[in-house]
């Protein structure tokens, strides 16, 4: 008995002198980072734009991380933290934090870009009170998942507004999906199931390592698929690293340009009610063939994203 007190007595002291050394090292790291923070807020101050990517490649510092530390540097002096607990928690939250920092600095340098475009034209406005043509080929969007009455919309919309033969392809919360089969096979023919696929998996709801994104195909009256390709139904995104950096709900563009390539034809009139960052506008710029998009975003910031997006994506692709 007194033997093995002894040996959970060293034990316990083996354990504690351990953990003091973890929390001493976690606020060590932190310190590290700040400092680090610190000279490459420094750097970028003084470097030209497009430089700073490159100097921190240079440094081996992955760009993510390179947010991370300067996130840290700019949060407000902490208490040191007394536990490993505490530490992880605000590494997560600079996390989140580093990715919104990111995402608005990628957002300001793209809004620099916006102006109109005549082939690809999105609106600020209420997708239900625009002045929408009537002989739209098809319409690509992806609505505000929970919103069924977004979704009910939709519907009439493309009833009203698809030519005979149009094809209606549309994002779907695998959530909600029950709900917005029979809201949508109410005034459409339903066609085809169609995902995208992840390549690696995010938790979702705490109960399903999510990989599958369904798009939901429909058309007005039966789909005119004269002369059309054959499509992939399923697509699978490989590399997910920069799909939020516009939007929060942002979408990849890969999918949606070979969907878009494959089953509308060149000249073909696209609508994107709900455009947020632009993703189906870049889509149809990278289909070409004189295809156009129309669409509409009602946030303000979000509708000049996407058209400086648009822009940028242009040029790149004409460089
Ligand atoms: C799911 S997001 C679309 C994200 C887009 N797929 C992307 O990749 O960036 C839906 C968008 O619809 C916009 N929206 C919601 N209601 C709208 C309406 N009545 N008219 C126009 N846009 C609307 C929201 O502001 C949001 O940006």
């Amino acid at each position: 008995m007194r033997e093995t007190m002894t040996m959970l007595d060293t034990l316990a002291a083996k354990i504690k002198s351990a953990h003091e050394c973890a929390v001493a090292a976690a606020n060590k790291s932190f310190r590290h980072a700040k400092e680090a923070g610190l000279g490459l807020l420094e750097a970028k101050s003084q470097l030209q734009h497009g430089e700073f990517l490159p100097f921190c490649r240079n440094l081996g510092i992955a760009p993510r991380t390179a947010q991370i530390y300067m996130t840290v540097a700019k949060s407000a002096d902490r208490a040191p933290f007394k536990s490993i607990a505490q530490f992880l928690t605000e590494v997560k939250k600079a996390k989140r934090q580093a990715h919104r920092d990111a995402r608005d600095t990628e957002r300001a340098g793209t809004i620099l870009h916006a102006a109109p475009h005549e082939q690809y034209r999105i609106h600020h406005a209420d997708c239900r009170e625009f002045d929408w043509p009537h002989d739209l080929d098809a319409i690509f969007t992806d609505p505000p998942w929970a919103d069924l009455d977004a979704y009910r919309w939709l519907a009439d919309f493309a009833a009203d507004h698809l030519r005979d033969g149009g094809l209606l392809m549309v994002q779907v919360g695998n959530a909600e999906i029950g709900n917005v089969v029979p809201i949508l096979t109410s005034k459409l023919n339903y066609v085809w199931t169609c995902a995208i696929m992840y390549y690696e998996g995010k938790p979702i709801m705490g109960r399903f390592l999510g990989l599958v994104r369904p798009v939901l195909m429909l058309s007005k009256g039966s789909w005119d698929r004269d002369g059309l390709a054959c499509g992939t139904d399923a697509i699978t995104v490989h590399d997910n690293s920069n799909v939020k950096n516009l939007h929060e709900w942002q979408q990849p563009v890969e999918p949606w340009l070979q969907w878009i390539s494959a089953w509308t034809r060149p000249g073909a009139l696209i609508a994107d009610p709900f455009a947020g960052s632009g993703t189906m506008a870049e889509a149809v710029m990278m289909a070409g063939g004189n295809r156009r998009l129309l669409g509409t975003e009602i946030d303000a910031d979000h509708s000049r994203v996407a058209q400086g997006r648009v822009i940028k994506a242009e040029e790149k692709k004409a460089a």
